[in-house]
């Protein structure tokens, strides 16, 4: 079983959060041991809901020093990329299936000096990201659809994920590998064997009454896979 080096960080999802208190939600999240914020933005088109905006990134900011990583699930994002990038985003991930041209997309992330993500749909195949490999410093092979928490996770994107490992060695990329959707106890081991790095877990961590219990047991869950 091939072990994922490096660190282990995990991202609890806003999404999974009571919108009338996400201030708490962040420090609780925070304070409960999180590494990043993962902060799910939907358009209505891309995705079938709508979630946060850019006063919503500005507003939680001064809040938190977690890295704010946010996960851009809109059709045409390159409006919205400076804005989020100056309400304080660390990392801004888009789609390869975006309607724009996705190479200017992450060369405008690189240039706001944010980290430069780059996401697929379970539905899309690795190849369309290979153009990409040395312009990103995340790649995200997302394990649900689009637009909501608490979805099934999708067992048939993990060979995708390890094929995509491969071939960002294979390219001398140093992008890590991003899950987001259905991660839990169950499915985080397979997923870190599979080279993932950053977790995101929206029902398995914000959405738990106790989240430094649910952390200490997706970090237990995970290691314990890689030391199979
Ligand atoms: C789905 C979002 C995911 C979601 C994860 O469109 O991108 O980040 O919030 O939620 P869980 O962890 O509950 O699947
Ligand atoms: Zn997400």
């Amino acid at each position: 079983m091939p072990v994922t080096p490096g660190p282990l960080l995990i991202a609890p999802s806003l999404l999974s959060a009571n919108s009338a208190a996400l201030g708490d939600a962040v420090r609780r999240v925070e304070e409960a041991g999180a590494d990043w914020l993962h902060i799910d933005v939907f358009d209505g088109v891309f995705a079938p809901n709508l979630s946060f905006g850019p006063q919503t990134v500005a507003d939680l900011r001064p809040l938190s020093s977690l890295d704010f990583d946010v996960h851009l699930m809109i059709a045409k994002p390159g409006a919205f990329l400076d804005r989020f990038a100056e309400a304080g985003a660390n990392g801004i991930t888009v789609h390869v299936e975006a309607d724009e041209d996705v190479g200017n997309l992450l060369a405008t992330i690189r240039r706001l000096g944010c980290r430069v993500g780059l996401s697929l749909v379970p539905d899309t195949p690795a190849e369309a990201i290979d153009p990409y490999l040395n312009q990103v410093g995340l790649i995200l092979p997302m394990t649900v659809r689009p637009g909501f928490s608490g979805q099934r996770f999708m067992p048939e994107v993990l060979p995708k994920i390890a094929g995509i490992r491969d071939a960002l060695a294979a390219a001398g990329s140093h992008a890590i590998l991003q899950a987001d959707g259905g991660v839990s106890t169950e499915t985080i081991g397979a997923l870190r064997s599979a080279g993932v790095v950053s977790f995101v877990a929206g029902s398995a961590a914000m959405g738990k009454a106790d989240v430094r219990t649910a952390i200490r047991e997706l970090r237990a869950a995970a290691s314990a896979q890689t030391n199979a």
